[in-house]
Formats: C-alpha cells, sequence, structure tokens
C-alpha cells in the first residue's frame, strides 16, 4: 500500500515513520517495540474494568455486524498478499505454502514439518474421511486442497479463491501430482452462489477477512450436506474482538499492513454468538505462539534469500524503490505477525 493513501488522516511525525519504514530504514528490534506500543494502545482502548461491560462491549460488535456486508472491498489487500508472485511466496513459505498458521510441535521442527502437523491436525479436528466431499474455502495455495486430496484419494475437493494466481497454482499443481479429485473454483465467497453441497468444509484464515458472520455462516450451513461439519480456523484474542482499523491519528500500525475495514479479529469465544445456521460442536484453542513462530519463519526466508527477492519484485515493477517498498512490506507483515500472535511476551493481556 503506498503509505499517503493509508485512510485515516496521520500526523506528520506519523507520516514520516511511515516513510522510513517503506524505505526500510529502521532496525528490526525498533519496529517491534514500536508495534508493542500500539498493541498495548489497543489492549488499554479494548479492555473494560468489569465483565459486565466487556460482555456488553462484544455484543455490541454481535450486533453491529448484522448491519454489515459479509466483507469489505479487499483490492488492495490482494493485490499485496493474494496476489503476490509465485516466485516469492515459494522462497519465503514451507513447501506446502501455507499461508496461515504452523504447528511447531516440538523445537526440532522445521516450517515444513510444521505445515504438515497442522495440516493433520485439520484433518483430524475436522473428521475427514476417505470418500468424503471436501470444500476448502479461502484455499491460498492449495495447502490443505493438496493435502487432502493426495491423502484421501476417494475425496472429492473444491477449493475456492477470489485469487487468479492462487487457482492458476494449484491447478498446475494438480496437473504434477496427478491428482484429479480437485476443482478450483475462482470466486468472490461473499457473492458465490451454488446447490452442490459437502461433507466438510474447512475454512482456514478466511473468517479474518470476513464481517457479517450471521450472513456468512448461513450462506456457507447451506452448502453442508446432512450431517456435514464446519471447520474454521481464526486469530484470535481471548476477549478482545475488533475491526482492524486506526484507533487515532498516531497509529502508523493499523493500515499499514492491512487497509482499515478489512480484517477482523474475533475474540475466542466470538462464534458461539452466530448458531443461528450451525451450532458449535467442539472449540479448540492454540497457542498463539505457533502463529508468531510461522512468521518468524518467514521472515527469516526472507533475509535469507534477499538478493533473488530483489529482483523478482524489481522485474515486477521495472523499479528498484518500489522494489524495496514491497520488501519492507513483507517485513512488516511478518514483524508484525511475529508480534501480534506472541504470547510469550504477555502479561496483561
Ligand atoms: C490467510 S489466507 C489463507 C489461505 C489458506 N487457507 C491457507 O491456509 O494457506 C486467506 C485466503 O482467503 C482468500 N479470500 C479472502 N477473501 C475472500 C473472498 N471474499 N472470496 C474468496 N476467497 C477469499 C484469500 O485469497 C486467501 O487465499
Amino acid at each position: 500500500m503506498d503509505v499517503e493513501e493509508a485512510n485515516q488522516p496521520k500526523k506528520a511525525a506519523t507520516r514520516e515513520l511511515l516513510k522510513k519504514l517503506e524505505l526500510g530504514l529502521l532496525p528490526y528490534d525498533d519496529i517491534k517495540q514500536l508495534i508493542r506500543i500500539e498493541l498495548a494502545k489497543r489492549l488499554q482502548c479494548g479492555y473494560k474494568s468489569t465483565c459486565e461491560e466487556q460482555v456488553a462491549e462484544v455484543l455490541k460488535l454481535v450486533h453491529s455486524l448484522q448491519h454489515m456486508k459479509i466483507a469489505n472491498e479487499v483490492e488492495t489487500l490482494d493485490s499485496q498478499l493474494y496476489e503476490a508472485p509465485m516466485s516469492f511466496l515459494k522462497i519465503i513459505f514451507g513447501s506446502n505454502m501455507k499461508e496461515s498458521c504452523c504447528y511447531f510441535k516440538d523445537d526440532s521442527m522445521t516450517l515444513d514439518d510444521a505445515e504438515i502437523a497442522m495440516l493433520d491436525l485439520y484433518c483430524e479436528r475436522a473428521q475427514i474421511k476417505d470418500g468424503n466431499s471436501v470444500l476448502d474455502l479461502g484455499c491460498g495455495q492449495g495447502a490443505l486442497t493438496l493435502f487432502v486430496a493426495q491423502k484421501y484419494k476417494q475425496c472429492r475437493v473444491k477449493a475456492i479463491t477470489n485469487s487468479i494466481s492462487q487457482k492458476e497454482y494449484i491447478d498446475e499443481q494438480c496437473r504434477a501430482r496427478n491428482l484429479v479429485n480437485v476443482e478450483v473454483v475462482l470466486a468472490d465467497i461473499t457473492t458465490y452462489e451454488t446447490d452442490d453441497t459437502s461433507d466438510r468444509i474447512l475454512a482456514i484464515g478466511l473468517f479474518e477477512h470476513m464481517q457479517n458472520y450471521k450472513l456468512l455462516l448461513k450462506k456457507i450451513s447451506k452448502w453442508m450436506s446432512k450431517d456435514g461439519l464446519l471447520f474454521v480456523d481464526h486469530i484470535c484474542h481471548k476477549t478482545l474482538a475488533y475491526q482492524y482499523k486506526a484507533l487515532d491519528e498516531d497509529d502508523w500500525f493499523t493500515e499499514y499492513i492491512f487497509p482499515a475495514g478489512t480484517i477482523f479479529f474475533p475474540s475466542a469465544s466470538f462464534l458461539l454468538y452466530f448458531q443461528d445456521d450451525v451450532s458449535v460442536v467442539n472449540h479448540w484453542i492454540l497457542n498463539g505462539n505457533h502463529f508468531s513462530q510461522t512468521h518468524g519463519e518467514w521472515l527469516k526466508r526472507l533475509d535469507a534469500n534477499i538478493v533473488a527477492i530483489k529482483q523478482i519484485f524489481k522485474s515486477l515493477t521495472g523499479n528498484g524503490e518500489e522494489a524495496l517498498k514491497m520488501i519492507n512490506f513483507w517485513r512488516m507483515f511478518c514483524l508484525s505477525g511475529i508480534e501480534l500472535l506472541d504470547t510469550t511476551m504477555v502479561k496483561n493481556g
């Protein structure tokens, strides 16, 4: 994102800081400190002094979402995150190209091991059985789709994404791996309609891009076969739920990574308020350190391959400065994930 286009008016000092970040002029330790200050402000503003007030705040948000569209326009976000060059994503992600939390069960695990561990965990918790029809909503580079299609040969897997490059990549992978049990649909889930139903529906990292959960879950419930199961994986805070937008004119952090209104962070029990069309039968929490570590691994790979990455972005933009901005955007994306999801630092939040 061009920081000049940020939605919220900013103070001159804030604009100056954003410029420095774009050009990569600050050391990581300083950036981390700055992110922590913004996160502390978010907690200060979100936490209420009594349980009654806290619950009332969550319910206010639950009700306000009902008047919103299923999701806002996501063009800027998509072009940065979900239409990034595959040659770049292949460098920073693990070999399954998972663009979401990986599961570092023990210290010896590599990123590739942790991708597989998480994909296995999804299959176990979603109770996927060979022969099921499976729908992967917001499939990214097809980490789950390809994993399921390969592991359960009798499953038919339908994957939905709104990203052209993601669809092309998965189709290409299916051809390379001789997988004939995958269909990739290029569609916006908020407007997509079908009469097809699936035994298992999984949405990994999608709900953060949505806001009207009532309408979304109504829609998804129609795609579930009788006795079907829906498995949702989303980032959460233990108490707070919030739409990710600038807190004030000093807030350099929020819109730099995700434009205002494009990301929603539900609290850990937020989906319990949306059981009109589906009912919650199980609920697991995974420590945020796994996702923090995932972002850390992505950042390490980015920094270790900077020459090749500069070349990729330079041939994409035709311009050295634009290439540098893209690299620094991704660095910031990783640093934000490391800090936002790190629970080892948490004292009061
Ligand atoms: C955080 S990524 C997760 C990708 C994948 N599930 C994974 O775990 O690697 C979110 C995905 O949701 C997709 N997405 C977001 N909004 C969407 C929409 N309205 N319609 C279809 N796909 C959407 C993005 O293109 C991206 O593939």
